[in-house]
């Protein structure tokens, strides 16, 4: 018989890969996680490794693990459980569905209530849908897409950029310590500077701003670098992985410019500015920017592992992609999986919570820049809705960013307070389900202040 080694991880010791626990989880969790980590490859998500817990339940923003402790959820799964945890419409929606038919591609009745609802949302001209089960899935099909619609075949990403680590979208990742060592890469691919206003990745030069230059060098570089036959220029609107940055106004309307100037398209990945997060059903309306493609997935179908693309019509059509069974998959779009995204997509629309991410998105971001005038750590706070970013730092002038010591000790004690948050990270994602309410998101706030509270007394923090 086949036997796994499993040694017991204690409470706030190392788990498999060497992460240090937080020591918060109570015996139940440690017990599980424990066991799984004797099964599990090293490289689960770092929230799971670091806190070590296990969940059991959770209620709208609101967490549970199995040892009874309540958390609050600024995390969502990553911008997953737009809906929040435990929705009763969503659950009844999915049971009802897995007990009529789940399996197949033939049309449901919730695959075309959904697409209606859809149709009502995404930016004009937007007018054709096909779904996926993972967002590098959905992002590769995009790239699929604009090479049938363009017969170019090369990409233009941004650094900073986090689309998915399957082989065609791992070239354009922006962080390279998901990459290194994993060459040769897809060829064709290129990346070019992201203008984040804190820190303008080529330093504000003479009469420019950052997003004007950003264009220049990206329009310098298709010219210079690529052979001229760009397929598309692919932007997440809003970027999330590299710490929820905000392009300046005027560089996503100048980067549709720019693509097609050199005969590609515009994909927007919306993965995770899509459906409410930022207060907008899509991130790119806020600057009224129409993209040829949009890449979706995460909220949209509330947890279920549903994903797509977004195109115009006119592009669509384009072949092998529009050929029979082109553009489709295994599970995308089947009946549980569209049962899923009507719910939730009913759900946001009568619970008023694109609304409500707008609200609570500005309470939230007014109370952390009252914060900021408190911990001079608080190097920059940003955000649209529920989508937020606070760059953590050692010191204002040199905006270096706090070390991974001083971000876990923020990370433990927000969590041993009882808030789940992306603490552990010198730039703080605060993205919490769409339907967190305004009790809710205060006292997570005043969990975060008390933390920093504490953790800026200990003797060497910031140092660290
Ligand atoms: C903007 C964006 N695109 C694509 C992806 C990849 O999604 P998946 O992990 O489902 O492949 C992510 C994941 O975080 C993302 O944030």
């Amino acid at each position: 018989m086949k036997t796994t080694t499993r040694t017991a991880v204690k409470n706030g010791a190392p788990a498999a890969g060497g992460a240090q626990g937080s020591g918060v989880a109570g015996p139940r969790s440690l017990e599980l996680f424990t066991e799984e980590q004797g099964y599990f490859t090293p490289g689960l998500q770092q929230i799971a490794i670091f806190s070590q817990l296990v969940m059991d339940k959770g209620r709208g923003a609101l967490l549970y693990d199995v040892d009874g402790k309540e958390y609050v959820d600024f995390v969502a799964g990553v911008c997953v459980a737009a809906i929040g945890h435990g929705h009763p419409g969503y659950a009844q929606a999915i049971a009802e569905q897995v007990a009529n038919i789940h399996v197949g591609s033939f049309t449901t009745r919730n695959r075309v209530e959904f697409c209606r609802r859809l149709m009502r949302h995404t930016p004009k001209g937007l007018d054709r849908v096909q779904l996926y089960s993972g967002g590098a899935e959905s992002v590769e099909a995009a790239f699929r897409l604009a090479k049938s619609h363009t017969q170019g075949f090369e990409f233009v990403g941004f650094w900073g950029g986090f689309h998915g680590k399957t082989g065609g979208v791992l070239p354009l990742l922006g962080d390279t310590s998901f990459k290194q060592g994993l060459g040769p890469l897809m060829p064709g691919t290129y990346s070019s500077p992201f203008p984040d206003p804190y820190r303008c990745p080529l330093g504000t030069v003479g009469k420019h701003d950052c997003a004007a230059h950003c264009l220049e060098f990206l329009r310098s570089m298709i010219r210079r670098a690529t052979t001229g036959k760009l397929a598309a220029i692919i932007v997440e609107p809003i970027q999330g992985t590299a710490g929820n940055i905000i392009p300046p106004a005027g560089f996503l309307p100048g980067l549709r410019e720019v693509a097609h100037e050199f005969g590609g398209l515009l994909i927007a990945d919306e993965m995770i500015t899509g459906f409410g997060r930022t207060g907008k059903w899509f991130g790119c309306l806020h600057e009224d920017v129409r993209p040829d493609i949009i890449t979706v997935g995460k909220g949209m179908g509330g947890g279920f592992p549903v994903t797509g693309l977004i195109a115009r019509s006119e592009i669509a059509g384009a072949k092998p992609f529009a050929n029979p069974s082109g553009s489709s998959s295994s599970y995308g779009g089947n009946p549980l999986a569209s049962a899923a995204c009507n719910a939730a997509m009913r759900i946001v629309e009568e619970e008023g919570l694109v609304e409500n991410s707008r609200v609570i998105g500005e309470r939230i971001l007014a109370r952390l820049r009252k914060m900021q005038e408190r911990f001079p750590f608080m190097g920059d706070v940003r955000g649209r809705g529920l989508l937020i970013g606070v760059e953590m730092i050692k010191d204002p002038k040199t905006k270096e960013r706090l070390g991974p010591v001083s971000c876990r000790r923020i990370f433990d004690e927000g969590l041993r307070r009882g808030l789940i948050t992306m603490a552990y990270s010198p730039v703080i994602r605060i993205n919490p389900p769409l339907n967190i309410t305004a009790e809710q998101a205060d006292r997570g706030l005043d969990i975060l202040e008390e933390t920093f509270a504490a953790v800026s007394r200990t003797p060497d923090f910031g140092k660290c």
